[in-house]
């Protein structure tokens, strides 16, 4: 990813699925927060959006983007169908309240929240595979699955599996899930990418940022969308956070500054760089 593109351009193509590779979270915002965060979002260029039936604010983001003069069909919309809705006849159902809510007739992406204790994944994805039959739904994922699982859900699905949604960030590494996604052409999207809070404050991020003008939180963000197949999907409440984190497009960490970030971590990430010879 060069520094010519920018939040609203740079994206990960995964099997068929251009997906913008920095996206809005909207965990823990609802009503008019939730609705004022995402119509500024959008306002500064974020071409995606990450909601969930847990979430309760399926209803907000939709009048966001209802409200918004960017086009709906240039917003890439998702949302994850919760474990204990892996039924088929919840999935289905479940999905439907859910494009209810959000206003829409199609979701970008469905994805399965957490892999589920009760129902069989081929019973899930087979639901999935059917709302997007029935043009629901774009693409299917997942969310929270390790290795073995993302390998089975890709065996059962008869479509692709664009997607993993999982906690990715400085201090949290997946190399081996990460090596799986860059082979198998699958988006790793990381969730909690600024650890919750914690990455803002780090002075060693700080530090770094320091050489291009940025912040510890830039720096982050543009550790994980310059990572082959991660996109990235900060929540921010404050319109401040929500602007700057979306400007991290006009800069690039050399590999020793990737490698510093990534050792914040366990240093594994470095050592699956030389390995999949990505630089
Ligand atoms: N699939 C899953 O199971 C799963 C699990 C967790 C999260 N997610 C998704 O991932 C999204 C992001 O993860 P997250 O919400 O857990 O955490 P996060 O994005 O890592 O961190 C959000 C926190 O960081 C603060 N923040 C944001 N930008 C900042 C900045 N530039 N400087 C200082 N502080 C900043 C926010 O404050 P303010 O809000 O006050 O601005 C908020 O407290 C979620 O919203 C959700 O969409 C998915």
């Amino acid at each position: 990813m060069g520094t010519e593109s920018s939040v609203s351009t740079a994206t990960v193509s995964a099997d068929g699925a251009e997906i913008p590779a920095l996206g809005f979270g909207t965990a823990r915002m609802t009503g008019d927060e939730c609705r004022q965060a995402v119509e500024r979002a959008l306002e500064v260029g974020y071409r995606h959006v990450d909601t969930a039936q847990l979430y309760d604010n399926e209803s907000a983001v939709g009048d966001a983007i209802a409200a918004s003069t960017v086009d709906r069909n240039d917003v890439f919309v998702v949302t994850k169908v919760h474990p204990d809705n892996a039924a088929r006849e919840d999935v289905l159902e479940s999905t439907r309240t859910s494009l209810e809510r959000l206003g829409l007739t199609t979701v970008d992406l469905l994805l399965l929240h957490a892999p589920s204790d009760e129902v069989p994944l081929e019973e899930t994805l087979s639901a999935m595979n059917e709302l997007q039959d029935e043009g629901s739904v774009d693409h299917v994922g997942v969310s929270n699955f390790p290795v073995e699982a993302l390998d089975r859900a890709r065996e059962l699905s008869d479509t692709p599996i664009v997607a993993n949604q999982v906690k990715y960030h400085p201090y949290h590494h997946q190399p081996e899930l990460l090596e799986y996604c860059v082979e198998h052409d699958v988006c790793l999207t990381a969730y909690s990418p600024l650890a919750e809070g914690a990455v803002p404050g780090d002075d060693r991020l700080g530090e770094i940022g320091d050489r291009y003008g940025k912040s510890a939180a830039q720096v982050a963000l543009r550790w994980l969308v310059q990572q082959p197949m991660v996109a990235a999907i900060p929540k921010a409440a404050s319109p401040a956070h929500v602007e700057t984190n979306a400007d991290v497009f006009d800069f690039e960490l050399d590999p020793a500054e990737m490698d510093a970030v990534a050792d914040l971590g366990d240093g594994r990430w470095s050592a699956l760089v030389s390995k999949l010879g990505l630089r």
